[in-house]
């Protein structure tokens, strides 16, 4: 099958790209799960933008910046920060709605490290759900939509990218051939033990770009959010920092506060300094909790969490959920520039899967959703001014080639095990190697090469999350400084820390 552009994912930044190209070219877009599943349908914060007086692009990039280590692609921070009021603005004038306070102005939340409230959202913390609705209505006639299907791999033809392979619902091979394709992935919470992300999100695109031959970035730095709510010990899911915009506070199981005297910005310090702080206290046995008693209207404002608890058995009347970080966001992946360019002729990226540096060493809140639209919208605009460039369609099939040899693959819940280790919130360059060195026991060289026809969409799924897990390792044991969410422990501070705990256990 042939289309002039092919979209793989569905999120927001999909939706922006599709919402740009859908009047003059065939657009298809490919989805590993259902229309309504993936991380931006569970958005909660909102959107970070710079609409009200007190406030300006230059008092957001700051904050941007800030948050980042000042690690970010300053031109890229330049365009998120200036194209996003604009661009949103367009949307709302066109019917995307927001909350608004008694005076007709935008109700705007604040999250930790804005100096300004300026975090637009809808439903209250519904905001992905009210945005994707709103977008995916627009769009969904006007795009050909499939879904359950899995990317098996890009398809290259003299160093472009000219379309897919793809195995769909029922387990057939397909070749989509495309003028231009589109990674628009999401990113890879699902690698680890705890996340907040949807389940079909796995780091595919950064595999599938990594054996196309494209180059990656920063793929170090992954955000681990404070607050996911445990139940049963299980995560169950997010607790948006907006509720510690309004009050919420982080506690012991004494009900004392921990981040006071820990950041000069208390419970909204920057997400990787709050994940630290709560990661060592439980790792040092302690409990954590969000306390929600001085947050006004509670029910009103986060329905979404509400209801997430009250169907877990968290005892929200109680007003003290408890928390713990995982894995929520990923700042690095697939190097592009501010088209969504990637280094392979006619493969972009967008959304979290991109790797532009614009979120630097540590995301400020709520800039996924502006990313997703300033940057969906400037990938779609570029490649709608782009000519078609393959009518025909390559003269061998690639599904003739030779037959794939399996891999050894480890069950999933073995990589979420060992990638939470190695990877998570605190790194040691000796769980790295010993993780480096589980990832060899599996022969992961052939990972980024063999050939995948006739795997099944578990394999291939698992050995996506098996190359993504050891190119963030490779990238994460080179990076030997600790900066924004990339924190190494030394082994010396790694076994004061555990004697310390052992001595508390014993105690
Ligand atoms: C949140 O609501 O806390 C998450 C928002 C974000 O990750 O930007």
């Amino acid at each position: 099958m042939k289309t002039d552009v092919l979209i793989i994912g569905g999120g927001l930044a999909a939706m922006m790209a599709a919402s740009k190209l859908v009047a003059d070219k065939q657009v298809t877009m490919v989805l590993k799960g259902r229309k309504t599943e993936g991380n931006s349908w569970r958005a909660q914060g909102g959107i970070a933008v710079a609409l009200s007086e007190e406030d300006s692009p230059t008092l957001h990039m700051e904050d941007t910046l800030h948050a980042g280590c000042f690690q970010n692609n300053r031109v890229l921070v330049d365009i998120l920060v200036n194209e996003g009021p604009k661009r949103l603005k367009c949307w709302i004038n066109n019917g995307l709605l927001f909350d608004k306070t008694l005076d007709g102005s935008f109700s705007l939340g604040k999250e930790g490290a804005h100096s300004q409230r300026r975090i637009v959202h809808a439903g209250g913390d519904r905001t992905g759900d009210r945005t994707m609705n709103y977008f995916s209505g627009q769009l969904r006639d006007k795009l050909h939509m499939i879904e359950n299907c899995i990317v098996i791999d890009l398809i290259i033809e003299e160093d472009a990218c000219i379309g897919a392979l793809i195995q769909d619902e029922q387990g057939d091979t397909q070749e989509l051939y495309a003028d231009q394709t589109i990674l628009a992935t999401g990113g890879l919470g699902g690698l680890f033990q705890e996340s907040s992300n949807d389940e079909t999100i796995t780091g595919d695109g950064i595999a599938l770009a990594y054996r196309a031959g494209a180059r990656l970035l920063d793929l170090e730095y992954i955000q681990f959010h404070p607050t996911l709510i445990v139940s049963n010990h299980k995560v169950i899911g997010l607790a948006s920092e907006a509720l510690r915009g309004e009050g919420a506070k982080l506690v012991n199981s004494e009900g004392e506060l921990i981040m006071n005297d820990k950041h000069p910005l208390g419970d909204l310090a920057p997400r990787d300094v709050v994940a630290r702080v709560l990661y060592s206290h439980i790792e040092k046995g302690n409990d954590v909790y969000l306390d929600i008693t001085d947050v006004q209207k509670v029910d009103e404002h986060f329905p979404q969490i509400k209801d997430m608890c009250v169907r877990n058995d968290v005892d929200w009347e109680g007003k003290r959920i408890p928390v713990r970080p995982g894995a929520h966001f990923h700042m690095g992946g697939v190097q592009t520039d501010e088209y969504g360019r990637t280094s392979v002729q006619n493969l972009f990226a967008v959304g979290e899967v991109a790797g532009s540096g614009v979120h630097g060493a540590n995301r400020l809140a709520s800039n996924s959703l502006l990313e997703a639209i300033v940057f969906g919208e400037r990938v779609g605009e570029w490649i709608s001014g782009l000519p078609q460039t393959y009518d025909r369609l390559p003269s061998k099939s690639v599904q003739t080639s030779e037959n794939s040899l399996k891999c050894l693959l480890p069950p999933k819940s073995d990589i979420r095990k060992q990638v939470t280790s190695a990877l998570g919130v605190v790194r040691t360059e000796k769980k790295l190697l010993e993780f480096l060195s589980w990832l060899e026991s599996y022969q992961i060289e052939k990972y980024q090469s063999i050939t995948r026809n006739g795997w099944s969409k578990k394999e291939l799924e698992r050995s996506n999350m098996m190359l993504t897990a050891f190119l963030i390792a490779k990238a994460a044991f080179n990076r030997k400084k600790s900066i924004g969410a990339h924190f190494m422990q030394s082994e010396e501070e790694r076994v004061e820390h555990e004697s310390a705990f052992i001595k508390a256990t014993v105690i």
